[in-house]
This record gives structure tokens, C-alpha cells and sequence, in this order.
């Protein structure tokens, strides 16, 4: 680490120059109230942002300690620092007004822009860019050592791995390397369980049920059923064969052909038109380049500006008020290197990890699973499909359970369902797409409430 550190007031800035072969990098480390946030050097040359909500709300009680949630956002190459924090679940929202729902209402929160090269975070040599899932739980697990090791009361807050859509393969590969760490003795941390949001975990599954879902919802018709499946069946060969990198192509494919036959059904909330006629006129190799990653990232502001919301353009804030109160470098652009963050991971994009959700669920970790209803891109068809491949000996048991239904303030409108056997648990949000959070803040606060055992009380 630096030499020297400077503390500038009002902010608590400090300012470390780091030394790593010869060059000499002012990396931004700084406080402000109960907030944290630095780079940790995960390797050589790559930067890992992070920023540590303390909350405002937190309860003492001897039996339940104060959790932590670590947010992962997916893409690969969306910002959890920006979108997570700033639209989903974070104390300010996109025009830096207070979030009634905010999940510090329950927990410590912590936001890291995961891989490397992902929102406020950046590598100094494209080489370094991760390539699969693995080689992003290893950074990730440097990270979380970096961060708690040092901190005796941070470690006293069980960990809980909240992710969403492709953060969902970063969190269960991350959870067992993590649990590796600890017990080798490397990482000082207590793990609280996993919570995979609408997440990608069984490409396979989701693409075989895009076709299906949507001719029962009349937006396909049998011809668009068949491209479809058709399209998917051709996947699922490349998946069995290994080629991946083929699959993810493919996988554009796809969205485009289900795009053209349903006239811009959007994959984010199947009720919804895709509000962009961006996909209109693309092609497959054009949606190579990452728009997909920028769809799913612009999507929220998308929605509040159609809805005649606040400007509040994600981009303008992290580059600009944002990051001056950050002080990050210059030179480092929030979301300039996140395109090549997801062709970077074209590889490892349609591998699935469920065999790594058995893993966790056999080590006894808890496993919650939510998804929204009204999502397409990891439609809840997809997700109880792989949820039925699992080889838990617990399965058949969960699988037969009745469900409990969930309800939010209006004891007369039912807002999900939940049932859980053993350490897998299972949310159905009704009304809400792929962004559960915001799409249904009530229920999803509650229900982050309850798995992370929070001593808050219940609202
Ligand atoms: C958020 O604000 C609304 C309206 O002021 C209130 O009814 C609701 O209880 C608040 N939600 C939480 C979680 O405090
Ligand atoms: C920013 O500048 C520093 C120091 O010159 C350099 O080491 C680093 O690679 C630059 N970062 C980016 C993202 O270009
Ligand atoms: C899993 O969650 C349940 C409550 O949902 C809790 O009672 C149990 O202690 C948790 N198990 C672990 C290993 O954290």
C-alpha cells in the first residue's frame, strides 16, 4: 500500500499514492458519514471499486447480528455502484433523492464493481480482463479480504451474496471460492447464504422458455414458436459440444428473431414494448457489440424518463457529481471499459452453474432463489426448469411442499409466493419483471429482511 496518505476535510479523503512496477497511481480512498470506498489491486494493474453503506437503521439484538449484503450486478459490465445503488436498492436514488425502500433499512450494504474493467473499475492492460466466471470469483474473493480482513466489526455482520440476472454466476462461483478462503484461513468473514436474483444460472433453460411463454401470452405466434425453438435447440448442441463462445452468438440470434416476430417484446418485462427501436435495425453481429449489456443498463432511466420521471441519466451522474465526490482518477471512466468486459466473457456466457448451486446447497449454505414474474430474459419458466435438474437430496421434498403467499401492506392483494425446504428457498414476486426491487419494493424488502435474518423490525 501507499507510503503516505493525505486527509482532506471535509470528505476524509484520503489520497494513497500506490507504487506497483515503477509507475506511481493516485488511487482514490475516502469516508464521508458512514460511508467507505477504495480500489483494492486485485492483480497487478486491475482496479476493484467498492463502496461500503454502514446503515443508518441498524438494531443491536445479541441473537440476530447486523447483516451485510454484497450487491453483484450482471450484464456482464453493468455497474452495481451505479445501477444497483442508484436504482434498485441503495439509500439515494438516480436524482439523489432519499429511497423509502432502501435495503439499509435491513442490512450494511456493499457495492463493487465486479470484473474488473466494470463501471468505476478499470484494468491498465486489456490482457487483463477476466474470461470466466472463476477467474471473477478469484478477484472478487481478493476483494472481500482486502475489505474485511482489516476490520473486526465488519466481520461480525454474516455475508449475504445478493446478485441479479448474470450476477447470479459470479455469486455462487464467488460463494464457494470465498468458503475456500475461509477455511484455509485467508478470509475472515462469516457467509450468511446466497441470493440469486432473476439470475442467469441455466442459460439452456432460459432460451427454452422464451418461445413457449410467449405464444401462451399471444405476443409469438406458432411460426415464431418454431424459429424459436428451433434457434434454441441449436444452442443447446453448441452448449453439449462446448462451444460457448458460439452459443453466445447464437443466444443474439435469438433475442433478435424473438424481437422481430413479436414486434419488440421487451425482455425485460414481457407486459412491456421494448421502448428502443435500437434492435430494430441491428444485426446479430452488431448485438455482439455489448448493446445488449447497454440495454440492461439503461433500462431503468429508460423506464423513469418514459414514465415523465427526473432526468436522472445514470451516465452524467456517475461521470460527473459522482465521481468528483469519489475523486476518482481522471482518467477512469464510469462504464468506459465495460463492452470489453462482456466480449471478454463471451466464453463462459451461456456455461451453466447449477452444479455449483448443488454444491453450496450440500456445504449447507443457504440458497434463496426470487424471480419476478413478469421477466422474460430469466423468466421464472426457466428458472423452476433448472431448479428441477438439481441433484440436492433435499429436491423432491421442495418440489412437493405447498407454497405461502406473500402480501405487502394490503392484506387483499397477493404480492408472491414462498416456500423453502432445508437451505433452498424460493420467491415468486408477483408483478414485478427482472428488476425485482424496484419493480415491487415492498415485497422485495421484506423478503430481504427475513433471509438475512435481520433484527430490524419487520415494516
Ligand atoms: C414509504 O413511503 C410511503 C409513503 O410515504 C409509506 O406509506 C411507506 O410506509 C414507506 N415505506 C417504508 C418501507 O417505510
Ligand atoms: C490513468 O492514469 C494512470 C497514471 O498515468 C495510469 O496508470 C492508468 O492506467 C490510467 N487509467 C486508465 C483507465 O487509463
Ligand atoms: C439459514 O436460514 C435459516 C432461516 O431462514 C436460519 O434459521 C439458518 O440458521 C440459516 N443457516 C445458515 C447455515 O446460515
Amino acid at each position: 500500500m501507499g507510503k503516505w496518505c493525505v486527509i482532506v476535510f471535509p470528505l476524509l479523503l484520503f489520497l494513497c499514492p500506490l507504487f506497483h512496477g515503477g509507475i506511481s497511481t493516485v488511487v482514490a480512498r475516502g469516508q464521508e458519514g458512514s460511508e467507505e470506498w477504495g480500489y483494492v489491486e486485485v492483480r497487478p494493474k486491475a482496479h476493484m471499486f467498492w463502496w461500503l453503506y454502514r446503515s443508518p437503521y441498524r438494531v443491536e439484538d445479541p441473537s440476530k447480528p447486523w447483516p451485510i449484503i454484497l450487491w453483484l450486478q450482471g450484464g456482464p459490465g453493468a455497474s452495481g455502484v451505479g445501477i444497483g445503488n442508484f436504482e434498485e436498492v441503495g439509500p439515494l436514488d438516480a436524482d439523489l433523492k432519499p429511497r423509502n425502500s432502501t435495503w439499509l433499512r435491513k442490512a450494511d450494504l456493499l457495492f463493487v464493481d465486479n470484473p474488473v474493467g466494470t463501471g468505476y473499475s478499470f484494468v491498465e492492460d486489456e490482457k487483463l480482463y477476466v474470461k470466466t466466471d472463476e477467474e471473477a470469483a478469484t478477484d472478487l474473493t481478493t476483494l472481500l479480504e482486502k475489505v474485511f480482513n482489516r476490520n473486526e466489526n465488519l466481520q461480525k455482520s454474516p455475508l449475504h451474496i445478493v446478485a441479479e440476472s448474470y450476477g447470479g454466476k459470479y455469486a455462487v462461483t464467488l460463494a464457494l471460492s470465498a468458503l475456500k478462503a475461509i477455511e484455509a484461513g485467508k478470509l475472515k468473514l462469516k457467509l450468511g447464504g446466497v441470493l440469486l436474483g432473476d439470475s442467469w444460472i441455466s442459460p439452456e433453460d432460459y432460451v427454452f422458455a422464451w418461445g413457449p411463454l410467449l405464444k401462451d401470452l399471444s405476443r409469438l405466434d406458432n411460426n415464431g414458436l418454431l424459429q424459436s425453438n428451433s434457434l434454441a435447440q441449436k444452442i443447446k448442441q453448441q452448449i453439449e459440444q462446448g462451444q460457448y463462445a458460439g452459443a453466445t452468438t447464437s443466444w443474439m440470434e435469438l433475442e433478435s428473431v424473438i424481437g422481430s416476430n413479436s414486434d419488440h417484446v421487451d425482455f425485460y418485462n414481457f407486459l412491456l414494448d421494448s421502448g428502443s427501436s435500437d434492435a430494430v435495425s441491428m444485426t446479430a453481429i452488431e448485438l455482439k457489440k455489448g448493446i445488449a449489456v447497454k440495454r440492461y443498463s439503461r433500462y431503468l432511466s429508460s423506464l423513469r424518463s418514459s414514465a415523465g420521471g427526473g432526468g436522472g441519466d445514470l451516465d452524467s451522474l456517475l461521470n460527473g457529481a459522482i465521481k468528483e465526490k469519489l475523486k476518482i482518477p481522471d482518467n477512469v471512466t464510469w462504464g468506459g471499459q465495460s463492452d470489453s468486459v462482456f466480449d471478454s466473457l463471451a466464453g463462459d456466457f451461456m456455461k451453466p452453474r447449477i452444479s455449483e448451486v448443488d454444491e453450496l446447497l450440500v456445504k449447507g449454505v443457504n440458497v434463496t432463489v426470487y424471480n419476478g414474474q413478469l421477466d422474460l430474459i430469466c423468466a421464472t419458466k426457466g428458472t423452476e426448469a433448472w431448479i428441477e435438474k438439481l441433484k440436492w437430496e433435499g429436491l423432491q421434498k421442495f418440489l412437493s411442499i405447498d407454497r405461502t403467499p406473500l402480501y405487502c401492506g394490503d392484506k387483499e392483494r397477493t404480492k408472491g409466493f414462498t416456500k423453502s425446504y432445508k437451505n433452498l428457498h424460493f420467491y415468486w414476486i408477483l408483478g414485478a419483471g427482472h428488476f425485482v426491487p424496484n419493480d415491487q419494493p415492498c415485497v422485495a424488502l421484506n423478503m430481504v429482511g427475513a433471509i438475512t435474518q435481520s433484527p430490524a423490525p419487520s415494516t
